[in-house]
């Protein structure tokens, strides 16, 4: 499937995606000598085991041994298939697929290029009606809720009116197709054939994504709740459907502005009102998910622009709900997370309207740290005046205590809750300790990265002769594609039989290549291999291939190949022999023969 896209241009897509510009655009990533350093996107980590080297185009990760090029990082990342991360790829640095595309495809990029079209026009349109007479009403009820005239333009605010098709009408002017604009989700089909416009009778506000490009609308109706001709009440908000170019689970709101602010941490609120207020009132490093809940994606765009994310969420039993749900799946993808409740039940719109951005920042300095609120929230949950409850509790605390990693946070948290409830620390410390279990996982990959830059030799696997032969193999093919040059002192020793079956495919690639004088890079190797393989690749690259002479390491591969390759065979005659089906006049001696030789050449190497 691969193969339908010639391998160079797959090198060339490659090559044109830097693998640090990709993988920033999800990992936050700190240069650390020839390594860039960020939290693993993979696993679930509070200090960065995930590395990307710049000079050879790959990741890796110490913590879960995820490694590879650029395409496995998106693969990985979007649970695409190579194919699919090939084109998204391709996409990015704008080169062209030969008909690889199909004409489903061509069609379905020229329709979201309209979509963003009739977005750009629809906010414009909507803007406008909100300047002009009609919008009178609408603009009252913005300065009944105190926004100002440039808050207004700052989220380009607008109005749709009542009228049943009056966007539909405008579109189908500026030449737009039925087709582009029923996808744009603005248009609802009604019972005769016909369409009417989505919104109506709303303010509106446009969602924009990263880089500000429209991507969909919210409308909210003027009034407190209002029941439609089919008797029916209209919900307060109403948002675009999903569309080619709106992912609701992928879209935070105003992330465009506050991924600018200049600020460690983001808060995370649930509404346009309340995003739009703090934004108003200088909190610029707010954000809303819109009413829906928290979702993964919408997490590790967090986590990339924020080292903390406050939670701000309405504090109805909804919003209680939503904020537990939110924290863990915050912390469980490493953010560092804290709530902010807002007393007297007021959600941020409310709170910074009445007492301001003072009022709020003194809120802000007060946010609970995720064990602070989870405890707290235990505690308005049980009675502790009975000796259950406090049983209960102490045991229920225990619980979240656990679940810190981090020793000396686990310990200032116990000392402050002993204070704060009046239970024993030595209480709370024994329940800690009798629910975490002990950590056999030794750090393996820690103490192998050491091994590595000793730079003794080869690491040995604990695998069968026939799995060290593989990876001394794939080590081999490596090197050759780290130092093409030392291909010459080895060329008359190797061709494609050598390898084992299980590397042919990639050393054919390899061998071509060179025996051409093409030239190979080590991440161009991994281009036709599978997520799996490459986390292997990868480690081999990153780890096990920092020699100083190269020509001498891979003389050593080869040595060390060819003993396996001794030693596997040697294996077999030994068990031949000892098996009593060698009845075959001959045989025997021939073996003997063999594993004679065998011993020699040994000696030999
Ligand atoms: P809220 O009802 O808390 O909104 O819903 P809010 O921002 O405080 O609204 P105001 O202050 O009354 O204007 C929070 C978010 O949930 C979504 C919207 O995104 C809203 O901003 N929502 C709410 C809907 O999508 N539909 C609804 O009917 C209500
Ligand atoms: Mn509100």
């Amino acid at each position: 499937m691969a193969m339908l896209i010639p391998d160079e241009l797959i090198e060339e897509i490659r090559i044109n995606n830097d693998i640090v510009d990709v993988i920033s655009e999800y990992v936050k990533l700190e240069r650390k000598g020839q390594y860039m350093f960020g939290l693993c996107p993979f696993h679930k980590e509070k200090t960065p085991s995930f590395s990307v080297t710049p000079s050879r185009q790959m990741f890796r990760c110490f913590g879960c041994d995820k490694g590879g090029n650029v395409f496995h990082f998106i693969m990985n990342m979007e649970n695409l298939d190579f194919i699919e991360a090939v084109r998204l790829l391709a996409d990015r640095a704008r080169i062209q697929l030969p008909e690889g595309e199909s004409e489903e495809e061509k069609k379905v990029t020229f329709i979201k290029q309209e979509i963003m079209k009739i977005n750009v026009e629809t906010a414009r349109f909507f803007h406008n009606q909100l300047n002009s007479t009609k919008g009178e009403k609408a603009r009252n009820y913005l300065k009944e809720r105190k926004i100002a005239e440039n808050t207004i333009r700052k989220f380009g605010m607008g109005y749709s009116t009542e009228e049943w098709d009056s966007l539909y009408k405008f579109l189908l002017s500026k030449g737009f197709n039925e087709e582009a604009i029923k996808e744009s989700g603005l248009i609802i089909p009604n019972k005769s054939g016909g369409y009417f416009d989505r919104f109506r009778g709303r303010v509106i506000f446009p969602i924009f994504d990263l880089r500000g490009n429209v991507i969909g609308f919210g409308g909210r109706i003027m009034t407190a709740a209002k029941t439609n001709s089919s008797g029916y009440q209209d919900p307060k908000y109403m948002n675009s459907p999903e569309t080619l170019v709106y992912n609701k689970g992928k879209t935070l709101y105003a992330l465009n502005y506050a991924k600018n602010s200049g600020e460690k941490s983001l808060i995370i609120v649930e509404g346009y009102m309340d995003v739009i207020s703090l934004h108003q009132s200088g909190i610029i490093n707010a954000v809303a998910s819109l009413g829906t809940a928290l979702t993964e994606s919408q997490g590790r765009v967090l986590k990339k622009y924020a080292e903390e994310i406050i939670i701000c969420y309405d504090a109805d039993l909804a919003g209680q709900a939503a904020t537990m749900r939110g924290l863990d799946l915050l912390s469980d993808i490493g953010c560092n997370v804290k709530v902010l409740s807002i007393p007297d039940g007021k959600d941020p719109d409310e709170f910074i309207k009445k007492n301001g951005q003072a009022a709020f920042g003194n809120l802000l300095s007060g946010a609970l740290s995720l064990i602070e609120y989870k405890i707290k929230v235990l505690k308005s949950e049980i009675d502790l005046t009975t000796t259950e409850g406090k049983i209960k509790f102490l045991n229920k605390t225990a619980d979240v205590l656990t679940k810190v990693d981090n020793r000396l946070e686990r310990e200032m948290n116990i000392k402050k809750l002993a204070k704060d409830y009046d239970i024993s620390e030595e209480a709370i410390y024994t329940e800690v300790m009798k629910r975490t279990k002990p950590k056999n996982i030794i750090k393996k990959n820690v103490i192998d990265i050491q091994n590595y830059k000793t730079n003794k030799g080869i690491i040995n696997l604990n695998g069968n002769e026939e799995s060290k032969l593989i990876h001394l193999e794939r080590m081999l093919l490596v090197f050759l594609c780290m130092d093409n040059s030392v291909y010459r002192f080895i060329k008359e020793k190797i061709n494609l039989d050598y390898f084992h079956e299980e590397n042919r495919q990639i050393a054919s690639i390899v061998l071509d290549k060179l025996d051409n004088n093409k030239g190979i890079v080590a991440a161009e190797l991994l281009n036709v291999i599978g997520t799996e393989a490459a986390n292997e690749y990868a480690r081999i690259i990153q780890d096990e291939c920092n020699f100083e002479d190269n020509k001498k390491a891979v003389l050593d591969i080869l040595k060390k190949i060819e003993l396996s390759k001794l030693e596997k065979r040697q294996k077999e005659i030994l068990e031949m022999l000892s098996s009593k089906n060698v009845v075959i006049e001959g045989v025997v001696e021939k073996l003997k023969a063999e594993l004679k030789m065998i011993l020699q050449k040994k000696k030999g190497l």
